[in-house]
């Protein structure tokens, strides 16, 4: 087992050994860190937190668009962290991460993923 080291900046810097293959979600909930999910498939948005530092890979979520990603959230139920990381837990709820179209509409680049086009140099 590959195991990566995922410390909580704002639980005190709590520390916590996991198994690289696995997501996030599933092997912090088993070592006692109280995370909210809902669909358990990268959907929903529940389950986001930061990445303050490290790399994970988030390739199966479908819940959050290019513009959340460059702000560093990341989807704790499909991510699988690729090195050590910094996480912020519970900083955003989904009531803050869901957009309003209308309000703030994201250029083309922003969208998610399958349907963004690149930004133009
Ligand atoms: S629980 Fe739905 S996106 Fe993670």
């Amino acid at each position: 087992m590959t195991s990566r080291t995922i410390t909580l900046a704002n639980r005190g810097g709590a520390t916590y050994s996991v198994d690289a293959r696995r997501p996030l979600l599933d092997t912090l909930r088993e070592q006692g860190v109280d995370l909210p999910y809902g669909c358990k498939y990268g959907g929903c948005i529940t389950c986001a937190a930061r990445l303050t530092d490290g790399q994970i890979d988030q390739r199966r979520q479908v819940a959050l668009n290019n513009r959340q990603i460059a702000n560093g959230y990341i989807i704790l139920c499909v991510a699988r962290p690729l090195t050590d990381c910094t996480l912020e837990i519970g900083v955003d709820s989904h009531g803050k991460l869901y957009r309003n179209p209308f309000a703030d509409p994201l250029e083309p680049h922003e969208l998610k993923a399958d349907i963004a086009t690149p930004k133009e140099a």
